[in-house]
């Protein structure tokens, strides 16, 4: 960390990233010792099956950039928005390769070390690919600025498995379900180069979150008992964040053909589908509560960030009224009836959508 009185200078895109905002994504770091007394034999067959497939590298020549970037894409509409969007998404890549990163240097258990280089090598390339497209418009972030400086959040390996498996599997939803839009109307919706890119990136995201899902289905424990609760608490943390976060930049989505509330349930429906391979309960998306309560969420965060701009005493007292109204509402929706399941014998997956 930096004394403050010694932080250098930052653009505003940095410190929009360095941020730890609710809604931000985070860094995190984890019990090393604890992984290194992770055992894999119970899935040994897929492991192996899986970590050939990182090591194959099916994108190692994907990131590349073509000459169309070189163009001038300030006019994009919405820019502010495209902009928050690329570096919300950066922030989530770079915070993976950091912790992936670590993983690999200080645990010796070579299951775990092989695995976390690959995905770390693949977050990296990530990240470097969106930062290219910040710096075009004039606004990258500076990575190892943001490394250095950004607060670490400390979780134990089973919520990093819960909460990087949703966000590598809603990751894959989010990147195919934009592509899949676009795609309709590339004429009029690809507002940018980079939306290119995302089809093949986001089978990246998919493996990803398959190592996850052979690591939880690795010890049944993780998955069953008490932990079932921390499971919705994560699908129900990782899909709030989202929806409010999408829908503070919906203008930005409309361009890309795309409903933020239509879209943020085919992406929960989407990692729904996807999340039975290893969590044995799914929110019920079609309640009838459940939409009117992640509204209510979005509307007291929009009034939040009216009153941020404005300061004042009264104003803070509202926001502490919208953030008790936003923490009430999201036990409200945490006590909703779930959907539960048995796990499928075989837990391996394609990326199909
Ligand atoms: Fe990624
Ligand atoms: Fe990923």
């Amino acid at each position: 960390m930096y004394p403050a009185a010694s932080k250098p200078p930052v653009n505003e895109t940095t410190s929009s990233a360095l941020e730890d905002a609710v809604l931000s994504p985070r860094f995190y770091t984890t019990d090393f010792e604890a992984l290194e007394e992770v055992d894999v034999s119970a899935v040994r067959e897929e492991w192996d099956a899986l970590l050939d497939e990182f090591e194959g590298d099916p994108n190692k020549h994907h990131f590349r950039r073509s000459d169309e970037f070189d163009q001038d894409w300030s006019h994009i509409p919405d820019k502010d928005q495209f902009v928050d969007f690329l570096v919300s998404s950066l922030t989530a890549e770079f915070s993976g390769c950091i912790l992936y990163s670590e993983i690999r240097k200080r645990v010796d258990n070579p299951d775990i070390s092989r695995l976390f280089g690959y995905m770390s090598r693949d977050e990296g390339r990530h990240a470097g690919f969106i930062n290219g497209a910040l710096r075009d418009l004039d606004v990258g972030v500076d990575l190892s600025f943001l490394s250095k400086t950004k607060n670490y959040t400390f979780f134990q390996p089973k919520f990093i498995y819960y909460a990087t498996y949703l966000s590598e599997k809603i990751g894959y939803a989010r990147y195919v379900t934009i592509y899949r839009s676009i795609e309709k109307d590339p004429d009029n919706l690809r507002v940018h180069p980079i939306f290119d890119w995302f089809e093949d990136w986001c089978k990246d995201e998919f493996r990803h979150g398959e190592a996850f899902a052979a690591l939880m289905r690795s010890d049944p424990k993780l998955t069953s008992g008490r932990n079932k609760l921390w499971i919705r608490f994560f699908l129900l943390a990782v899909f709030a964040t989202m929806y409010v976060r999408d829908h503070l930049r919906k203008e930005f989505y409309e361009h890309l053909g795309l409903d933020a509330t239509e879209y943020g349930f085919e992406v929960f429906r989407k990692t729904q589908a996807i999340s039975r391979q290893c969590f044995p309960v799914s929110l019920d998306l079609d309640h009838p509560t459940f939409k009117r309560l992640l509204d209510k969420m979005v509307a007291n965060t929009e009034k939040l960030v009216e009153l941020k701009k404005k300061g004042g005493l009264l104003a803070k007292i509202r926001r502490g009224g919208l953030m008790a109204s936003n923490a009430w509402t999201f036990v409200r929706l945490y006590l909703l009836p779930v959907k539960k399941h048995d796990l499928p014998a075989d837990f391996r997956m394609e990326p199909v959508y």
